[in-house]
């Protein structure tokens, strides 16, 4: 089988890689794609991901057997669809389904709908109607733009008037519209649920780090790290997940006629009143997918090709390393403020040979003199697998001490509280 992947960063760098690890994947073909990328791929140019009529051209010149799309703003500009109509097997949901991502307030319906556990919300298109409904819910506030935002849509805060700015700066935008919500406590895991519109399959439970300092100081970020197992949760987790968020959410976007194939993020908060749904993502999380992704036996070529196609009900329940898995973000000078692009990249040779561990691009770049750059706020995701998350966590920890990037920045506590026992869930993880 042939497939194209399309995206640039270390989510796609993960998938490409697991796909290679599948004998009956025979090639891949990324588009952009990035340095590392094209260490295991071909790698073509694509200026825009969202431009449908390129990466349907693409698909055809390359004759391939599958697509898949990896991150959102392509799936919610409706890339899928048109590889579907020029008859591509695509793993990612068409235009209509990718809203449960791409518009905070149609996750909200459908949540409501299908009977999916998650917070009190208000959809706000007035100043005034934020201010109400951050009253009558009280602090930590929380606002969502109700569009996509690239990771800035956002904002948890325990200033009203910090609050209200997020809000006032996203209604300002043309059709801006905010969800304000009841705050969730407790700690968040992500579960990425593979669907073909109809049948759902789970990978094994990540925790994702979104704040830039250790003790999760500090500005949201697009991730900082993840690890999975989780040794704190509720035992048999995903299959929980699975009865009683993804498969309704999935029922219920079949019966509104717009099936979800592809990977449904569903990110979580297991809160005193028991777990909530947090947010709905249209896709594999970034870079919590890549500790999923490390964990998964089940080739992930044959599993994707059975969504796009429809046959997902082939696989009994996905297959996991015992491994545990441990991702740290290397990021750039400046991030997430102001990111400095440019900076040369070295020693990633070094890490490599730490036993366990590999090293993926996430914003890297070859200029014309051949060296590797920084490209981007987050740059390499040092990924490592061991027998423990203490054994994991050494192998990515040494793996980065041997890399050289000027002014990078890592958080140092990936997964810590977790190996340590120190990870609280409230009320108990029954
Ligand atoms: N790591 C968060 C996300 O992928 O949205």
């Amino acid at each position: 089988m042939k497939v194209l992947v399309i995206g640039s960063g270390g989510r796609e760098h993960a998938i490409v890689r697991g796909l290679l690890a599948d004998p009956s994947v025979s090639a891949v073909v990324a588009a952009p794609g990035n340095p590392g990328i094209a260490e295991l791929a071909t790698c073509e140019p694509l200026a825009d991901v969202c431009d449908a009529p390129a990466v349907v051209a693409l698909a055809a010149r390359h004759t391939v057997d599958l697509v898949v799309v990896g991150p959102e703003a392509p799936l919610v500009a409706g890339v899928g669809d048109a590889l579907r109509a020029a008859g591509h097997a695509v793993f990612g949901p068409d235009a209509a389904a990718a809203r449960i991502e791409g518009s905070k307030s149609f996750a909200k319906a459908v949540m409501a709908a299908a009977g999916v556990p998650t917070s009190l919300a208000h959809v706000c298109t007035t100043e005034d109607e934020v201010a109400a409904a951050l009253d009558s819910f009280g602090a930590p506030h929380v606002v969502k733009d109700d569009g996509l935002a690239a990771g800035k849509g956002v904002v948890v805060t325990d200033s009203r008037s910090e609050a209200l700015a997020h809000a006032r700066a996203c209604l300002s935008r043309p059709g801006g519209q905010v969800v304000v919500e009841d705050y969730l406590d407790g700690p968040e895991v992500s579960v990425f649920c593979v669907s073909d519109g109809t049948t759902v399959r789970a990978l094994a439970p990540a925790q994702d780090f979104k704040r830039i300092g250790d003790g999760d100081e500090g500005p949201n970020t697009g991730g900082m790290g993840a690890y999975s197992p989780l040794p704190w949760a509720p035992l048999h987790f995903a299959e929980w997940v699975v009865e009683h968020v993804a498969q309704p959410t999935i029922d219920e976007l079949h019966r509104m006629g717009c099936p979800f194939v592809g990977a449904l993020y569903c990110g979580l908060a297991l809160t005193s009143r028991g777990p909530r749904v947090v947010e709905f993502n249209a896709r594999f999380g970034d870079p919590d997918g890549q500790a999923s992704l490390a964990r998964l036996l089940t080739p992930l070529g044959t599993l994707l090709y059975a969504a796009a196609t429809g046959r997902l009900d082939d696989f009994d329940d996905l297959r996991n390393r015992p491994e545990s898995a441990v991702v740290v973000v290397v990021s750039a000078d400046g991030y997430p403020a102001a990111a400095r692009s440019g900076d040369p990249i070295a020693g990633l040779e070094e890490a490599a040979e730490v036993p366990g561990a590999w090293v993926l691009h996430a914003g890297t770049r070859v200029d014309s003199d051949g060296v590797l750059r920084s490209s981007g706020g987050r740059v390499l995701d040092v990924v490592a697998l061991g027998a423990t998350l203490d054994a994991a966590r050494a192998a990515a920890y040494e793996a980065i001490s041997r890399i050289r990037l000027d002014g990078s920045h890592h958080r140092r506590d990936i997964a810590l509280a977790a190996a340590r026992g120190e990870v609280l869930v409230p009320g108990g993880a029954a």
